[in-house]
């Protein structure tokens, strides 16, 4: 039978597709329900911007992490895209529907892309009874702003039929090549090639390969936790860099991420920081379902803070990375993220921007050119390269460190452990911890922010009367942002002490069941760094759980994840 462009009308439309921080996630039996997917497919296609007068047909870039239901949701993009009618005339897609967010992101921006489809729940756990998610990427390669997001709810909220072509075969997406389907264009491309050249602009392997060469002793172990960075890894560090296959473990992407948990935090990465932590292995690195999340953990039970990471960074960037040569535009953190980074930026004559949890907000910055390297304590990192972070970007920024650490420190030991020391020594060290609450009772954790919303404490005042804890400020984070003047509120109610401390208290904007209620804190020490964080900031965490009556509205004793 010949394909047919065919309106299917729904019964009554969904009202529950309001994409979070990062997309929409729901449980993959969710989206198995007739038309759901569809709906928020046509709701993405409708937010495609018309193509001016006279101009062909977009491309649109179509990609994920390889978890459970990805392959269908690829064909059936295929199929709804195929019926726009001209609007959208091509798709590029990765090789069996694989792109890992950074990917994606660079294919946006490198093939002028209208913008991007990405199909994932990052660390989310995969499988038919866990999650899947869809999200829409924009034309400079970064998740679609809020303004976008939000008329792509409407839309769905009223929609009464879309369009689709009936009959249209399949596209085979092991076959990399151009095939067609309907007057529809699909090129499916090799997943890592566009990657692996974009990191090529940006590092200097032949010094890292170098540095490799002259240290046979120094063992690397990179955790892609069955997660998409898999074949960017073997191919980046162990073909590349040299460090052959045993370098990369979980590297199979598994629909199901093998039954893990495929975020890389020292909970859920616990084999990775095990092997490094025992062996003595000098860089343990994990990135996380779509590869766009990092951690970094060394020997001698080193791990480097996110809100370190960021800052260690852009401390070395212009040594260390050829991409950052000429200088450094600005840098940027998310609100909850220490202030480690305020201070390079101080040192260095920089603007740092504080903005709201969730990447998108450093998208116009980048794009206005006031910055180049930013980081969130959520163990994302990375720079104006894409429009997304980049696990592998911040391994490979990482590795230059060191090697610019051995050049600058000849006969000094070359660890992670020492390359923060001789940062510390610097700045002084801000002490970071986060307490996660998951899955707690969504009325007890709105009931509990509610409450410390209306009775934060004042400034003046003292913390549960606490003499060294005097409120400097407290409020509800808001932001306006600088380049557009959009205007966001409600991202987390803060408490600053006069000593320099900080807590803060947010609702997760990623999870799929109940609620997630997070706790950050922050102490910073000029010159005593050698403290354990968690003994560090606990006396002001106790106080922060307490000030929040966190116990009595979830009936929780103790955080799921610690970081
Ligand atoms: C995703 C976004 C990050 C953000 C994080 C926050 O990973 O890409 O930019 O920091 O979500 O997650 P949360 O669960 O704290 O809202
Ligand atoms: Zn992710």
């Amino acid at each position: 039978m010949a394909p047919t462009r065919r309106l299917v009308a729904l019964d009554a439309p969904f009202t529950d597709q309001k994409p979070g921080t990062s997309g929409l996630r729901k449980r993959v039996k969710v989206f198995q329900q007739p038309h759901y997917t569809e709906s928020f497919v046509a709701g993405i296609l409708a937010a495609v911007p018309a193509p001016a007068a006279g101009a062909s047909g977009h491309t649109l870039v179509v990609g994920g992490d390889g978890r459970y239901y990805g392959q269908e949701a690829a064909q059936l993009i295929i199929r709804m895209a195929a019926a726009t009618e001209g609007k959208i005339a091509k798709i590029i897609v990765g090789h069996k529907a694989i792109l890992s967010t950074p990917a994606a992101s660079n294919l946006i921006r490198k093939r002028q892309a209208v913008g991007g489809i990405l199909l994932t729940a990052s660390h989310n756990p995969g499988g038919p009874n866990n999650d899947f998610g869809i999200k829409y990427n924009v034309s400079n390669g970064g998740p679609a702003p809020e303004g976008i997001t939000n008329k792509i709810y409407d839309f769905t909220k009223t929609l009464k039929e879309y369009a689709i072509m009936e009959d249209l075969p399949e596209v085979d997406l092991s076959e990399i090549g151009t095939h067609q389907a309907g007057d529809l264009e699909v090129e499916v491309v090799d997943s890592v090639a566009d990657y692996v050249e974009l990191l090529h602009g940006i590092f200097d392997f032949a010094k890292l390969r170098a540095f490799f060469a002259a240290r046979p002793d120094f063992k690397v172990l990179v955790d892609s936790m069955h997660g998409v960075t898999g074949p960017y890894a073997l191919r980046i560090f162990g073909e590349e860099l040299g460090l052959g296959a045993g370098a990369v473990m979980n590297a199979t992407v598994l629909p199901d991420f093998g039954g893990g948990h495929p975020d890389p935090n020292l909970t859920y990465a616990h084999d990775l920081v095990e092997r490094v932590w025992r062996d003595e292995i000098d860089f343990g690195a994990a990135s996380d379902g779509d590869g766009d999340r990092n951690m970094i953990i060394g020997a001698h039970k080193t791990f480097v803070n996110p809100s370190d990471s960021v800052a260690v960074i852009a401390h070395w960037a212009t040594e260390a990375i050829p991409y950052f040569k000429n200088g450094l535009h600005g840098v940027a953190r998310s609100m909850p993220t220490s202030g480690a980074l305020d201070r390079v930026a101080t040192k260095h004559a920089l603007t740092c921007y504080e903005v709201p949890t969730g990447w998108k907000f450093f998208g116009n910055l980048m794009d206005a050119q006031r910055l180049s390297i930013c980081g969130e304590e959520s163990f994302g990192t990375g720079s104006d390269h894409i429009r997304e972070k980049d696990g592998i970007w911040a391994m490979m920024a990482w590795l230059s460190i060191l090697a610019a650490f051995a050049e600058a420190n000849p006969g000094a030991e070359v660890s992670l452990r020492a390359v923060l020391a001789d940062f510390y020594a610097q700045y002084g060290r801000h002490y970071f911890a986060r307490y996660d609450y998951e899955d707690v009772s969504s009325d007890g954790a709105k009931g509990m922010m509610a409450e410390l919303r209306a009775n934060l404490p004042a400034a003046g005042s003292l913390v549960l009367g606490n003499a060294d804890m005097v409120v400097q400020e407290s409020g509800d984070f808001s932001y306006t942002d600088p380049v557009d003047g959009s205007f966001t509120s409600g991202q987390g109610l803060y408490v600053r002490l006069e000593n320099g401390s900080r807590f803060v208290f947010r609702l997760s904007g990623t999870g799929s069941q109940g609620a997630t209620i997070r706790l950050y804190a922050e102490q910073y020490h000029a010159s005593q760094v050698d403290l354990d964080p968690q003994q560090a900031l606990g006396p002001l965490l106790r106080a922060a759980l307490a000030v929040a009556k966190l116990q009595e509205y979830t009936g929780r004793d103790a955080p799921t994840v610690i970081t």
